[in-house]
């Protein structure tokens, strides 16, 4: 149990400047409260020794750099998420760090989002189960989490002024939700404010976000700190809800906090709770390194990286069952990559390795007798190449070898924190080299790496295989052997969609706004919800990722309670390797009056792996709180009832098995007012009674009515109720309707 300090002794000097920090990376020791060290980020521990750079992105101690989100996130494993936290918690303590600054779980609205490789996915719900694994598996150590970046931080672009112009239901439902799920379920103790607006008002300063919905409705009981440098006016920070800003040590905001105190135009309450939230912070931070969770070896956690680095690769495509590679074939690897990986982004997050697995010797290494060899084909990093004779050197090798396999994707100074992508292009002289090492070697394995999403369609038309990493941390090139030679069973899954091209993307006219300001166009139809609902033509769909075997799904059955809805279905892996299957659940309500994507992911499991023949029944709860959606008429989450559509598949366009449950809705009355429709009162069972008695039977002989050759009540529905008085209806016997609906 965690003792909060007595701050009753602290002056209003020293409560204001528990509310900023001490240096870069550091909380002030004021009395009782100790100092907090915190440090990024989320694929590894970013500590900085001795004095850092104003910027904070100076060189760091070696840490295990694992995947990155983008390449975790296709785990879609929320038990191997959590093994990664426990590790990054163990490497924080063991660096004297108190809180992490992880995860990040913006949605990735467009591909070109330049942080796009430290988020998720494009769906809440898989961003949610796997942030709050993060959270719990850091925390179990003793380590503090610090969500971020709260809230609608979709883009790079004039990211400390934009403002993110969201509609309420696409707000709640797509780029809060994994917020709320990770706030209430693994409750960090920190959230991080974002440097943007929403909907004009700076997130540091938003009283509704940091405190009406944070504390108020999510029940947060830690501390707000803000991103590095979001704070303009820390006096309105503190009133909206702002705990802590980052970084500190000027003194200038903290002077400001006193005297706005002294003027009266801060409320001291305000100053007050801020410093108890940080206090609390330090208490928790306290009683954590108390857990001394420091045992590990970096050898154990670059085994665990590369373990998670290989359930993060995506087998997009395999031809002929071109994979996996049979050692003792002669294999010509081709592309810079495979010498010198691409393994993670830059910016905040990047890490220093305790050591890289490079590519070619990890292939070398499962490749048997088979002779390996190696040609660069292109280069990133230099200008004054040869592009023509690296090509011809490499087809020559191509052409050589049993099986090519080359390493494309996309450069790292393309890919940083701090800027947006123009385009999902890979670079040219990459696919003029893939067509040619193709049309000398059709044997050929494609492998990207890449921070965003690029676009594949030219590659799937040339390449029989291709494996996807995203980024995968220092052991991806020992993870990569393992899938390409089968010592792994690939069960990746994408958590973004491929497109066929940019101009398909939702959010392509709305990115990255003009102004300042960003309009979320596009609604709730981000990603797969968008592309789906369009049935548009995409290169690979949400959650998409071949196995070398085959499942197949059978015996779906839905049971619906309080809690949710039930399902379970038995998978069967029906091919000839062990194996496991990423089942997705999704759902729709056919018929709902409410905008709705095609459907949902609403559930996900990760078999055990399966061995040939054998069955495992996948049970899992979609919960109910997860069917609602954000009712603007009354501002609260509403379950609408009916049949829902739920479906178990391998990818949102791979749909296995499917069914229909009644759900019971919500209880919901709209008040009927003048304002409402003569449709919407007869639909209320008070006011219909109402309409009956005041206007004796008119809804009944309306709606018989066919004079006019139409439907009449049909047409009349959508009048209000206080227009009835222009046609002729005596004003006083709808004022006696509304009195009685009103009852
Ligand atoms: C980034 C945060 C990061 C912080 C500290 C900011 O620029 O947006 O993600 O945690 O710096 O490095």
């Amino acid at each position: 149990m965690t003792s909060e300090p007595d701050l009753t002794d602290l002056s209003p000097e020293q409560r204001a400047a528990l509310g900023s920090g001490a240096d870069f990376w550091t909380t002030k020791a004021i009395g009782p409260v100790i100092s907090v060290t915190m440090t990024d980020g989320p694929h590894g521990v970013r500590r900085q020794a001795g004095a850092t750079d104003h910027l904070g992105l100076a060189a760091s101690l070696p840490a295990t750099c694992f995947p990155p989100a983008v390449g975790l996130a296709q785990s879609w494993d929320a038990q191997l998420v959590r093994r990664v936290g426990a590790a990054l918690g163990r490497e924080a303590r063991a660096l004297d760090v108190d809180v992490l600054l992880g995860p990040g779980v913006n949605i990735k609205r467009d591909p070109r989002g330049g942080r796009n490789f430290e988020y998720y996915s494009e769906d809440p719900l898989l961003t949610g189960l796997l942030g709050a694994a993060w959270v719990t598996g850091v925390q179990g150590t003793g380590v503090g989490a610090s969500l971020k970046h709260f809230a609608a931080n979709n883009a790079e672009h004039d990211r400390m002024r934009s403002s993110s112009d969201v509609d309420p239901r696409p707000l709640r439902e797509i780029y809060l939700r994994a917020f709320a799920h990770i706030v209430r379920t693994a409750r960090p103790w920190t959230v991080m404010c974002s440097y943007n607006r929403i909907n004009g008002v700076p997130a540091a300063q938003n009283r509704w976000l940091l405190t009406d919905v944070l504390r108020g409705e999510w029940g947060f009981d830690g501390a707000v700190i803000s991103d590095w440098g979001a704070v303009a006016d820390r006096p309105a920070a503190v009133t909206a809800g702002l705990d802590l800003e980052m970084p500190g040590g000027t003194g200038i905001s903290d002077a400001r906090v006193v005297a706005e105190m002294a003027s009266g135009t801060l409320d001291p309450a305000d100053v007050d709770r801020a410093a108890r939230n940080v206090a609390t912070l330090a208490a928790r931070v306290a009683a954590g390194r108390e857990q001394d969770e420091t045992r590990y070896t970096a050898d154990e956690h670059h085994r665990l990286a590369r373990e998670v680095a290989a359930r993060c690769v995506v087998l997009l495509r395999n031809h002929r069952g071109l994979l996996p590679l049979a050692p003792g074939r002669s294999v010509a690897v081709i592309g810079e990559f495979a010498v010198e990986p691409r393994y993670q982004g830059g910016g905040s997050s990047h890490v220093t390795p305790t050591r890289l697995d490079v590519p070619l010797d990890e292939i070398r290494a499962l490749a048997g007798a088979g002779t390996v060899s190696y040609s660069p084909g292109f280069t990133t990093n230099r200008t004054d190449t040869d592009h023509d004779a690296l090509r011809a050197d490499a087809v020559a090798a191509a052409r050589d070898a049993d099986v090519a396999i080359l390493f494309l994707g996309s450069a790292a100074a393309q890919e940083s924190e701090g800027f947006d992508r123009e385009h999902l292009e890979l670079p040219g002289e990459q696919l003029e080299l893939l067509d040619a090492v193709v049309r000398a070697q059709p044997d050929t394995v494609v492998v990207l790496a890449h921070g965003g999403v690029v676009r594949l369609a030219p590659v799937a038309a040339l390449a029989p295989a291709i494996l996807d990493g995203g980024l995968l941390g220092q052991a991806g090139g020992g993870a990569l052997a393992d899938v390409l030679f089968g010592v792994v069973n690939p069960s990746g899954r994408l958590a973004e969609t491929v497109p066929m091209r940019l101009q398909d993307t939702p959010a392509y006219l709305n990115f990255p706004g003009e102004h300042s300001h960003v309009r979320y166009g596009e609604g709730l139809y981000v990603g797969y919800r968008w592309y789906d609902s369009r049935d548009m033509d995409v290169c690979y769909p949400f959650g998409h990722g071949l196995s070398y075997t085959t499942f197949d799904y059978s015996d779906l059955t839905l049971e619906a309670d309080e809690a949710g809805i039930t399902v379970r279905v038995g998978i069967t892996n029906t091919g000839s390797r062990a194996g496991r299957e990423v089942v997705q659940v999704y759902t729709t309500l056919p018929g709902s009056p409410v905008a709705r994507p095609a459907r949902e992911l609403k559930g996900v499991a990760v078999t055990a792996e399966l061995e040939p023949g054998a069955r495992e029944e996948v049970s899992l709860l979609l919960p109910r709180d997860d069917l609602a959606c954000w009712d603007t008429r009354v501002d609260r989450w509403v379950v609408e009832g009916g049949a829902y559509q739920v479906w178990a598949g391998a990818s949102s366009r791979d749909l296995r098995a499917t069914a229909s449950i009644d759900v019971a809705g919500d209880e919901l009355r709209i008040p009927i007012t003048a304002e409402s429709t003569l449709g919407e009162a007869l639909a209320d069972p008070k006011a219909a009674a109402a309409l009956a008695e005041v206007f004796g039977g008119m809804s009944a002989s309306m709606g018989d009515a066919t004079a006019l050759g139409v439907d009449m009540m049909r047409m009349i529905a959508s009048i209000p109720l206080d227009r009835l008085t222009g046609f002729g209806v005596d004003p006083e016997r709808l004022d006696a309707l509304l009195a009685a609906a009103d009852d």
